[in-house]
């Protein structure tokens, strides 16, 4: 595998993962194909932009007859897809938009790959499209124990670096899809169209949901990265419903790992789930960016809990999602490498260093978006 094509490679997870990439393998030639949506930035990649064995093509996942022809110049023998339209909120306002990039972007990466690849010699044989999904496909799980369980798992890094679990039932591989959102449902059909070209066409297909990644380079409408710029300049921080709701947390670094393993070992035509056993409520994460960026600024741990502002609740709003990532664990050996106290020190750190970054991404067409979006709150 030589040629690999990484869409959404100027995104937040896709940066981490062309990073990793770039690095770790210095005789492979990685292509980041991106449009540059809003979410895209190129400052995200400064370290590794001149690096030999990189190389940015700007196009969008929805233009079939450009993506052939890159796959047909660069001789590309792999395709790691994370392009996508990701938040949730702006799939209420703007379904169409996710149904075009998630479902139409993704078939027409799929169609490109199938005719480029039966067109050689070798077919599908050393070929690999590995599409990148969530665990929002799954729906939402019940909250069977409000006050929190100690989660039943036994393998090495569930047991070390678990936090509490609030219910009973996880989401593993197995389960039936039951997306509520315009955003988990263009995602569920466009895995849906990965699973079908390999049980139609052979396709060497590989999906994998996981669960909320945080770290750098995120873009600051997701809860963690927002947050932490709200609470340095002291604007208020709009929480959903009662803050209640539950989300697992991966830092960004473990997924990547987490796709790399999996696109060099991981069983064609299976789906893995990825992610840490680390179910938080809402509310709680949000004291814990309070104390830790009060912390690193110098002020009194703890003085901006007055910026906690109830809000509206979320359209739709899934109330718990936690990821049995056992198969994983046992069958690959992946575990997540951080706790997520450190996790989320090293990303408050990293976001309060990098004002110039935020600043940049805060401007411009997003800060239009962000006025609209939040000048009730
Ligand atoms: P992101 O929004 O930060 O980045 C998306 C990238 O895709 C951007 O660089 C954007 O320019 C690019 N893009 C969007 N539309 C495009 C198009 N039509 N053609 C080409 N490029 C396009 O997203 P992210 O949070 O890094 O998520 C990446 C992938 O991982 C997505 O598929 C998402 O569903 C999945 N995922 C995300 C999370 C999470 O917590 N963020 C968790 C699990 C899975
Ligand atoms: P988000 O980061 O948008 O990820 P997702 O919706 O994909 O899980 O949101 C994480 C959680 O935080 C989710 O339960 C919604 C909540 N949330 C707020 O309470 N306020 C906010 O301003 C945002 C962006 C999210």
């Amino acid at each position: 595998m030589h040629t690999i094509i990484i869409t959404g490679g100027a995104g937040f997870i896709g940066s981490h993962v062309v990073r990793l990439f770039v690095k770790k393998y210095p005789d492979y030639h990685i292509i980041n194909l991106d449009k540059l949506t809003y979410a895209g930035n190129l400052a995200n990649l400064k370290d590794i932009e001149n690096k030999p064995n990189y190389e940015f093509a700007k196009m969008d996942i929805c233009d079939f007859e450009g993506i052939m022809k890159l796959m047909q110049d660069k001789h590309v023998d792999g395709i790691i897809h994370l392009a996508a339209e990701s938040h949730v909120d702006r799939s209420i306002k703007d379904p169409f938009t996710f149904a075009q990039t998630n479902v139409m972007g993704t078939l027409s990466l799929l169609q490109a790959a199938k005719i480029y690849w039966e067109s050689l010699p070798e077919k599908f044989e050393g070929k690999r499209f590995y599409h990148i999904s969530t665990d929002e496909v799954y729906g939402a799980l019940e909250m069977t124990h409000p006050e929190g369980i100690t989660p039943p798992f036994t393998t090495t890094a569930s047991s070390e670096n678990h936090h509490l679990a609030y219910g009973e039932r996880f989401f593993t591989e197995d389960l039936k899809y039951q997306p509520h959102s315009p955003y988990s449902a263009a995602k569920a059909s466009s895995d849906h169209f990965v699973r079908a070209y390999h049980d139609t066409y052979g396709m060497p297909t590989i999906v994998t949901n996981c669960s909320n990644n945080y770290g750098p380079y995120q873009f600051p409408e997701k809860l963690i990265p927002l947050f932490i710029n709200n609470i340095r300049h002291r604007k208020p921080l709009p929480v959903y419903g009662k803050g209640e709701n539950v989300r697992d947390w991966l830092y960004v670094e473990d997924h990547a790992r987490a796709i790399d393993l999996i696109f060099h070992k991981g069983k064609l035509a299976e789906t893995y789930n990825i992610g840490g056993f680390n179910e938080w409520k809402n509310i709680d994460i949000i004291k814990v960016l309070i104390h830790t960026v009060d912390r690193l600024l110098g002020r009194t741990e703890g003085e901006d809990m007055n910026l906690i502002t109830y809000v509206t609740d979320r359209a739709g709003h899934d109330l718990r999602y936690a990821i049995d990532s056992t198969k994983l664990q046992r069958e690959l050996g992946w575990e997540p490498s951080l706790q997520f106290e450190e996790g989320i020190e090293k990303t408050v750190r990293w976001y309060l260093d990098n004002q110039a970054w935020m600043d940049n991404v805060t401007s411009g067409d997003y800060q239009h978006y962000y006025e609209e979006m939040y000048a009730h709150r």
